[in-house]
């Protein structure tokens, strides 16, 4: 039997499927949804570590539906609960910040969440350490490289897997440098 309910994984699919309808992945012609799969498929792969699976599955799939499509924290809330809505908005970064600030002020607000959250964006990263889109400058891939180490730093202590996973992603990326 699976530590993680398989309906709730439809119900948080199906959501991040419309909302990010017409999104395609940088650099690439896949849906965007397809992102959200990866980084979800990362997480359950270390659902061993976790006691909240369903709450690491959710935030997943629902990562980036604040922050790259219209909508709103009452909406992920009424449809998956406070825990979920709020995980998700700690994974959303502040547009009012400078790039540098919102990332660090992100790592501070999931470090206020269960373990699970910090694991979905161990994940994130780990799904976003593949090819890099082919108009990045070196200079760009190498700054990614280094705010996944901070990643790596300040959250890595919720999963020795996905831990593990990450420092062996930031290691192969230097080669796109
Ligand atoms: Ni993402």
């Amino acid at each position: 039997m699976p530590t993680w309910s398989q309906d709730t994984y439809l119900a948080a699919l199906a959501f991040a499927a419309r909302a990010h309808q017409g999104q395609t992945i940088p650099g690439s012609d896949l849906p965007y949804v397809i992102h959200v799969v990866q980084v979800c498929m990362e997480v359950m792969a270390a659902s061993d570590e976790m006691v909240q699976a369903d709450l690491a599955i959710q935030c997943a799939l629902l990562h980036d539906t604040l922050e790259d499509t219209s909508t709103t924290f009452a909406q992920l809330q009424g449809a998956f609960g406070s825990e979920v809505a709020e995980g998700v908005q700690a994974l959303t970064k502040n547009t009012h910040l400078t790039k540098d600030q919102a990332m660090l002020d992100s790592l501070q607000r999931i470090q206020t969440q269960p373990k699970e959250v910090w694991m979905v964006k161990l994940a994130d990263r780990i799904t976003n350490l593949q090819t890099p889109p082919h108009f990045w400058t070196s200079q760009k891939i190498a700054l990614y490289r280094a705010e996944a180490e901070i990643i790596l730093r300040e959250l890595g202590p919720a999963s020795p897997y996905l831990a593990q996973r990450l420092a062996q992603k930031i290691e192969a990326y230097r080669a796109f440098e």
